[in-house]
This record gives structure tokens, C-alpha cells and sequence, in this order.
């Protein structure tokens, strides 16, 4: 399933200005019977929409929903390359699926993913028009010289393009997360399609929580936040999108020149960690010593007894010792 047929899309329209809605209305709406109407509102619940019964009043979505829509994200980001989906398994999925045939910075965006993917295998909670499930192709011809820091700079991206949209303090945590006052606000998943010699495919994926209904926060086993309880104003993730859209392109670009020489500051200013003690956790082992940031390879810097050790790789975490 890729998008929600003709009567789910109207019941979803209708549903979208988080008014009350008499079952009788939305049954003639749709042409349905009442038994047929409830079957429609479970069918947009069973993809996370939070939609309530108040006897006498009829049906509500919780909040008014803000849809993605391609045309306003085309218009403000000033790229055409932009794919919007009501419902996918993965955004990064879906390019990886046709990267024989999409063109650099080929975009896709959900409303929901089936199957969202997480790091170290786990399910990105992905319910329908509540987050951005956001991800970017990226070709990077000098081969793949360039992974190692890729997650780095795009988290700068996406502080950056929080920034520009109003939304000051989100920080960086080496080296695919980013965090706000001690929480996970976001999550970066880079997957490659890379030959040693050739250029490098990246397919960029970023999961960003924007509203988190509350049926869906229960699943989450670790600390998070959303814009919403960080932001007094409605996030508009159509603005979201686009914004982070020029961002990427713009310091993609520079970065294919550059390499992350030119963002080493930047990281240090928005490192969570920088100057802390920290615990490094690496397969079984644990490995204890002060964060002193990043070098240009993307390496986590570890001072240990005044050493410093330089980490990098996929299997790594990073924890705040207590
Ligand atoms: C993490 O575990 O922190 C990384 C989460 C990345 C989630 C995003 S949502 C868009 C893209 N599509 C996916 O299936 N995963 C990434």
C-alpha cells in the first residue's frame, strides 16, 4: 500500500481541521453506511492517527493535521526532485529500491513508514502525519572517502535547518543523533550501495519527532522529545522539509569539496558531550574517558589518562558516565 484510497483520503481531508464530525456527515461524505464509516476511521487508525468517538458530537483527529504536500516543499525549497508518499515500508527503502534510476538529491518523504528502520536493526516508530521520515540520495563520485563524517555533517544540517525554522538549542551526539536537553530528538540512518572503486551511493535518512501521539511514545524505550513540546508555535513540516532540503544541499555540496575540515567548529559547539566523561561502549567492552570532540575523519576523540584515542566505526555508542 502506497496511499490511502478515494474515501480514505476524504475521510483523512475532513478529519485534517480536528473538528467533531457526525458520523451521519461523514457517512454521506464518503457514500458509506455508518458500520462502513467506522471501518474507514480504523483503517487511518491502524496507521497511527489518533482519532477519537464522543457520543452525540461523532468523530475527531486529536490534532488538525498538517500534510505533507510536494508542491509547497518544491515551491520553498526551490528543488524539483522532491517525492512525497502517503504510506511507505522505509523512505530510505524506497530510494534504495530505485537507485539505478533516480538523479543525485533525489528526495523521498512519508507520511508513515510500515517499516521504519532504526539503528542496529531497530523499528523507527513512523505513525502517520505526526514526524518528517525524510531521506536524500547522495552521490558522492570520489568513492567512499566521505561516509565516515557523512552523519556528522548532516546532523549540522538538520541543527542548522531547526535554527533557521526558529528552533534554537538542539545539540549533536556522536555520531547519528541529535539531542535536545538530554532527550533524542532525532536520528540519522545512512545505508550505502558503495563499489571500492566507484562512486558512492548514500541513501541519507532522517527521522525527526515533530508531534508523538501519545499510543506511539509508549513503544519508545528511551528518552525523546518532540518540536512540539520544544516549540510554542506548530511546527509546519512542510517549512521542515524544505528547510532541511537547501540545508542538505548546500553543505553537501561544500562537503564533497571539503571534507569536514570547515565544520569541526561547528560540531564542537553543538557536541553534548564535549569536555564530559563519558562511556564508549563498543561490543561487550567499555571504554571510560573525556570527550574532546571530533577530528576530520568523523573519529570520536576519547581522552584516556590524557591519551587520545580516536574512534570510529558503526557499532559504537556513546554514553554520559554517571
Ligand atoms: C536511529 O536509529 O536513530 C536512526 C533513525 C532513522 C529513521 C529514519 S526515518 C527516515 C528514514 N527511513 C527509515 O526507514 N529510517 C530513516
Amino acid at each position: 500500500m502506497s496511499e490511502l484510497n478515494e474515501k480514505g483520503n476524504q475521510l483523512l481531508q475532513l478529519l485534517s481541521d480536528g473538528e467533531f464530525h457526525s458520523g451521519e456527515k461523514v457517512g454521506e461524505l464518503l457514500g458509506v453506511s455508518r458500520t462502513s464509516v467506522n471501518n474507514y476511521i480504523k483503517g487511518l487508525q491502524g496507521i497511527g492517527l489518533d482519532i477519537y468517538k464522543v457520543t452525540g458530537k461523532g468523530y475527531c483527529s486529536a490534532i488538525p493535521l498538517d500534510l505533507l504536500d510536494a508542491e509547497k516543499i518544491k515551491q520553498l525549497s526551490g528543488k524539483d526532485n522532491v517525492h512525497v508518499e502517503q504510506i511507505v515500508d522505509s523512505t530510505n527503502q524506497w530510494l534504495l529500491e530505485r537507485i539505478d534510476k533516480i538523479e543525485n538529491g533525489q528526495s523521498c518523504i512519508s507520511e508513515c513508514q510500515l517499516s521504519g528502520r532504526g539503528r542496529r536493526g531497530r523499528t523507527w516508530i513512523s505513525p502517520f502525519a505526526s514526524h518528517l521520515y525524510f531521506s536524500l540520495y547522495w552521490r558522492f563520485d570520489s568513492g567512499i572517502d566521505k561516509v565516515s563524517g557523512l552523519s556528522l555533517l548532516v546532523g549540522i544540517a538538520v541543527v542548522n535547518s531547526l535554527e533557521k525554522i526558529g528552533i534554537q538549542g538542539a545539540e549533536l551526539k556522536w555520531p547519528n543523533d541529535i539531542y535536545y536537553q538530554g532527550k533524542k530528538l532525532a536520528g540519522i540512518l545512512i545505508e550505502l550501495n558503495a563499489e571500492a572503486t566507484e562512486a558512492c551511493h548514500c541513501i541519507i535518512g532522517i527521522g525527526l519527532n515533530v508531534r508523538m501521539p501519545p499510543e506511539q511514545a509508549k513503544l519508545i524505550d528511551q528518552p525523546w522529545i518532540d518540536l512540539n513540546q520544544i516549540s510554542s508555535d506548530p511546527v509546519n513540516r512542510n517549512l521542515l522539509s524544505a528547510t532541511l532540503m537547501k540545508e542538505l544541499y548546500s553543505l553537501l555540496a561544500q562537503y564533497e569539496k571539503t571534507g569536514l575540515k570547515p565544520y569541526l567548529s561547528r560540531w564542537f559547539e553543538l557536541d553534548c558531550f564535549i569536555n564530559k566523561q563519558v562511556n564508549l561502549l563498543i561490543a561487550d567492552n567499555v571504554k571510560s574517558g573525556i570527550c574532546r570532540g571530533i577530528d576530520e575523519k568523523g573519529a570520536l576523540l576519547l581522552d584516556v589518562d590524557g591519551e587520545i584515542e580516536d574512534y570510529i566505526g558503526g557499532e559504537i555508542s556513546l554514553r554520559l558516565a554517571n
